[in-house]
């Protein structure tokens, strides 16, 4: 079974307060990985890391209050993990957002902050644990990437840039990584339901259920895909989507919005 990678290996989760991030640990965890997982809203993970340390003989959940936006906040409180449960073997880079950047009143600052966090965040977390994954010569890098990297849309394009960004990242560092056996992993899913998903309006064709989807995507992690993108319907939706014209598009997303403003 693929999922034994899992088994002993110490797993850091970044936006692990909710939805896709939190299901993962959870599912890791299950898997027989060591755990420690970021976010800036502490409770939901204190909670989890308590049910999880239960019953076992040494720590295996730690949680950890940090905004991944903040460098120097990634690059202690990993330093802590590692100090906890041991050296990062695999890192899912998962936190993220997005939010509607409109062209009337078009506000940069509003856009540059969906970069700090889906881009600047990744890039801190890849900056904390490279060096120890470079030296021993063993590790994993995961970015929560999404199918939005392929296709831009109205008042999504900020989200869907940092996503071909952090995409494009991935793609790079993935052979320049081979020679000190450190895999790189894209994930790039549809639709999943989470809070990010709950107040869209916009039609969400083929979304997944979170529990499921979370478990795709950690079968690919454990069997070390370079890339992920799913659900087939979506893959292939997005594809054709690229050739609908730009007045369709703007026809089909009128008066829709992406999450809340
Ligand atoms: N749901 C989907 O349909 C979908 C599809 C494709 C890709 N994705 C990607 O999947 C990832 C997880 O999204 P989700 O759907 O699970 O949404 P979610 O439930 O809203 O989870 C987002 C996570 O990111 C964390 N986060 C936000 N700002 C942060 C910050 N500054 N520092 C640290 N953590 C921060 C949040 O925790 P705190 O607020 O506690 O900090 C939360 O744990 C995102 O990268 C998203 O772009 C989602």
């Amino acid at each position: 079974m693929a999922e034994l990678q899992f088994l002993g290996k110490v797993v850091f989760i970044t936006g692990a307060s909710s939805g896709i991030g939190l299901e993962m640990a959870r599912q890791v965890s299950r898997a027989g990985a060591k755990v420690a997982m970021f976010a800036r809203r502490l409770p939901p993970m204190a909670e989890l890391e308590t049910a999880l340390n239960q019953n076992q003989k040494g720590r295996v959940a730690a949680a950890y209050v940090c905004d991944v936006t903040e460098k120097q906040q990634v690059l202690t409180t990993f330093a802590q993990a590692a100090k906890d449960l041991g050296p990062c073997d695999i890192l899912i880079a998962n936190a993220g957002n997005g939010y509607p950047v409109r062209v009337t009143n078009f506000d940069a600052d509003a856009a540059i902050q969906i970069y700090k966090l889906n881009v600047f965040g990744a890039l801190h977390a890849f900056e904390a644990v490279l060096p120890s994954m470079i030296k021993r010569r063993s590790g994993h890098i995961v970015g929560m990437s999404s199918l939005a990297a392929f296709r831009s849309y109205p008042e999504s394009h900020t989200y869907c840039a940092t996503k071909s960004a952090l995409s494009a990242q991935l793609e790079g560092m993935r052979p320049e990584l081979m020679p000190y056996n450190v895999h790189v992993t894209t994930l790039c899913p549809g639709f999943v339901k989470t809070d990010l998903t709950a107040a869209n309006t916009v039609p969400m064709p083929f979304i997944l259920e979170l529990e499921k989807a979370a478990r795709v995507m950690l079968r690919a992690i454990a069997k070390k895909k370079r890339r992920l993108a799913f659900p087939w319907q979506m893959v292939l939706f997005t594809r054709l989507s690229r050739f609908v014209p730009d007045s369709l598009i703007a026809k089909a997303t009128k008066g829709k919005s992406y999450k809340k403003d």
